[in-house]
């Protein structure tokens, strides 16, 4: 199996994206999962990322906290998609397992020095602060780092929290910037793709039939999460973003892109974190990241769900 640490901010997709990792240890392997503040702020998403392994039966999982706040910014949340709580939907018990001691930042520079080089890959499902400061704190790590699979950024779909930008890149652009230049292998999952994974009611039907805790929490967290989506973009169900992350990781023919090259927006406050992604090649600039524009969104529910169900 493939190693990997999941830098996350829960969030539903989030939840969904590390119920499928675990659910699948033939192909994947969990290090630990480190904290970030997004969604919502690092106490919450530190909570939520335990609820989620107790709920996976996993407890033993090293949970670590992170960066509370971006680089450079004040913190921007999504309560208005994900709730107050940033895991709104199912009622889940509060967590009883302790936070692993340290900091995420010195866990995934330990894994990344302790671990072959190119043997463990990263999985940032929010902002990208934590990975950023580890690559500022340690800059022996970039050459360690397999691969990062990331949900993040938009082309043909353009933003979601603002006309220019996916929520992810822009909470924290600065810290984008540094991944995107560090001359990591980068695979890119932006809203082009994750919005064409839309939870519609016969998926969500599906989740539910699994007839486990599992499959009713995921039932119960897309419904909550899809109100928003459906009011705002007419759409047919909440997309699964960050799950497009860890599905790649198990079957990467899921999904189609292109190897291009990708900026990050830092100055203009017009189009702040906006993934510039040289989709047509009309630039001479070097191709520094996969960005995916295609997924077999059928392929993807019945992956999940089959997976799902082994919880
Ligand atoms: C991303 O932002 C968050 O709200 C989701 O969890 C996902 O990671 C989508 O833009
Ligand atoms: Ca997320």
């Amino acid at each position: 199996p493939r190693k990997i640490i999941i830098d996350t901010d829960p969030g539903q997709d989030d939840a969904v994206a590390i119920l499928l990792a675990l659910a699948s240890p033939d192909e994947i392997e969990v290090l630990g999962i480190t904290a970030v503040a997004g969604n919502v702020p690092l106490a919450l998403t530190a909570r939520n990322a335990r609820i989620i392994c107790e709920l996976a039966g996993r407890p033993d999982m090293p949970v670590f906290a992170g960066c509370d706040r971006p680089l450079k910014r004040p913190l921007v949340t999504a309560e208005h998609v994900h709730g107050k709580t940033g895991l709104d939907g199912p009622d889940l018990p509060e967590p009883t397992m302790p936070l692993a001691d340290g900091h995420a930042v010195d866990f995934i520079i330990d894994c990344l020095r302790s671990n072959a080089p190119g043997s463990v890959t990263l999985c940032p499902l929010g902002p990208l602060t934590n990975i950023a400061t580890a690559l500022q704190k340690a800059p022996d790590i970039a050459a360690r780092i397999g691969q990062i699979v990331l949900m993040g950024g938009a082309y043909f779909e353009v933003g979601n929290i603002t006309p220019a930008a996916e929520f992810n890149i822009y909470v924290d652009p600065e810290a984008a910037d540094i991944v995107f230049k560090s001359g990591v292998p980068l695979v890119v999952m932006p809203l082009d793709v994750t919005h064409q994974a839309l939870v519609t009611s016969a998926r969500n039907d599906a989740f539910r039939a699994i007839g486990t805790p599992v499959g009713l929490a995921v039932a119960q967290m897309t419904d909550f999460f899809e109100r928003f989506d459906k009011e705002k973009y007419g759409s047919l169900g909440a997309p699964l973003h960050d799950p497009c992350v860890t599905a790649y990781l198990i079957d990467p023919e899921l999904f189609t892109g292109r190897h291009i090259n990708v900026e990050i927006e830092t100055g203009s406050d017009l189009t702040l974190g906006m993934t510039v992604a040289d989709w047509w090649g009309v630039t001479d600039r070097a191709a520094n990241a996969t960005f995916m524009g295609g997924i077999d969104a059928d392929g993807f529910f019945s992956l999940l769900t089959e997976r799902l169900a082994r919880l």
